[in-house]
């Protein structure tokens, strides 16, 4: 091994030596707000089963007493509570260090996810509100669709409250990786737990694109047209749920095990554990968009890196130069109604 490899190796150690030494596992508090919805009562339960969370708030605006009744009786340490209705929320948000929002009305068959703009931008004003209010250092972890316009929401609520941190609001888009993961394991046949596929740009139809050129391991076997039967799947993945549902909803059991995923990737970077890299839609100056999807390296204050893209193929390059209108437009739609609204 080359001497600077040696010491790369050794301090990488050194720092997984210090954090599994390190005290006591810090206290964690978790609220998800929407937690009696089809992706909220899932994602309620995963979080109660991840042994980095010790309290767990429980808020909607109906329905919360019992999903915290049902998943408190599990046995594992997180303390449950549920809240309900605006006269709670203060006490819901109040302490978390991570605030996962799925609150608003999922798509249905015909539906864009910028037909749902317009009642999910309200619910996500009005939450964003309240924690800017009550947990202004909480990392947010946005899930209510459309992403592409609710994190700029987000941020324009965050920065008239004076609270605007953008190393600690994120785009939920790992439901686009999981995704990549499944359809690329599938066909390239290779066993998914190891595959690992970047998924960069937004969290709408074409904003959507997976880096198969850079997917691990990588593989000989599939074709120019297979890549882009992949993309596609993948950016189309949502309404395939839509209309095999058929009128009942959008994903939620595989959102909500996306948005555990990427919660305890959160909880991990803020306890302090090294190298924990997931895909999110951020502020960013990888392009010339505002907020972009690329790779984070996520610390103790939220994002410590955005990443950049690495080498694209020109089938990739074309997806990138295509879906900045759209997504630049679905920014400035979300900034305008925080400004407006
Ligand atoms: N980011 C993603 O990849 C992704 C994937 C799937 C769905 N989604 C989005 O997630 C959201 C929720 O989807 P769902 O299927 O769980 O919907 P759902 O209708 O089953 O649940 C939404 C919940 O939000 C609650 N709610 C409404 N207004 C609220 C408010 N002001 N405060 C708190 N809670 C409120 C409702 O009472 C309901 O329990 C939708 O916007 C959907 O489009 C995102």
């Amino acid at each position: 091994m080359r001497p600077s490899l040696l010491r790369t190796a050794s301090q990488h150690l050194r720092r997984r030596r210090d954090y599994s030494s390190s005290a006591a596992q810090p206290e964690r508090k978790v609220a998800i707000l929407g937690a009696a919805g089809g992706i909220g009562q899932p994602l309620a339960l995963l979080m109660k089963l991840n042994p980095l969370v010790s309290s767990l708030s429980l808020y909607d605006i109906a329905g919360t007493p019992g999903v915290a009744a049902d998943v408190s009786h599990i046995n594992t340490p997180a303390l449950v509570k549920g809240f309900m209705g605006d006269d709670q929320l203060a006490e819901a948000l109040q302490g978390a260090d991570v605030v996962i929002i799925p609150a608003g009305v999922p798509r249905k068959p015909g539906m864009t996810r910028d037909d749902l703009f317009k009642i999910n931008a309200g619910i996500v004003k009005g939450l964003c509100t309240a924690i800017a209010k009550h947990c202004p250092n909480a990392l947010v972890n946005m899930i209510s669709n459309p992403v592409n316009s609710t994190v700029p929401i987000a941020a324009e609520v965050f920065k008239k409250a004076g609270t605007f941190d953008e190393k600690k609001l994120f785009g939920v888009t790992t439901l686009d990786v999981v995704r990549a993961k499944t359809f690329y394991a599938g066909k390239a046949n290779v066993p998914v737990t190891g595959v690992n596929v970047p998924v960069v740009g937004g969290h709408a139809g074409i904003t959507i694109l997976p880096l198969f050129s850079q997917a691990t391991p990588a593989s000989n076997a599939l074709s120019h047209e297979d890549l882009k039967a992949l993309t596609k799947r993948t950016q189309d993945g949502g309404t395939e749920v839509v209309e095999a549902k058929a009128g009942k909803g959008s994903a939620t059991l595989s959102m909500a095990y996306a948005g555990a995923v990427f919660g305890d990737a959160c909880l991990k970077g803020l306890n302090g554990v090294p190298d924990i890299v997931e895909c999110s839609f951020v502020q960013s100056t990888v392009t010339d968009l505002p907020f972009f999807a690329s790779k984070v390296r996520l610390g103790r204050n939220g994002v410590e890196e955005v990443m950049g893209l690495g080498e694209l193929s020109a089938f990739e390059k074309e997806g990138l130069e295509s879906l900045k209108s759209e997504l630049m437009s679905s920014i400035v739609k979300g900034v305008m109604f925080a400004r407006e609204s």
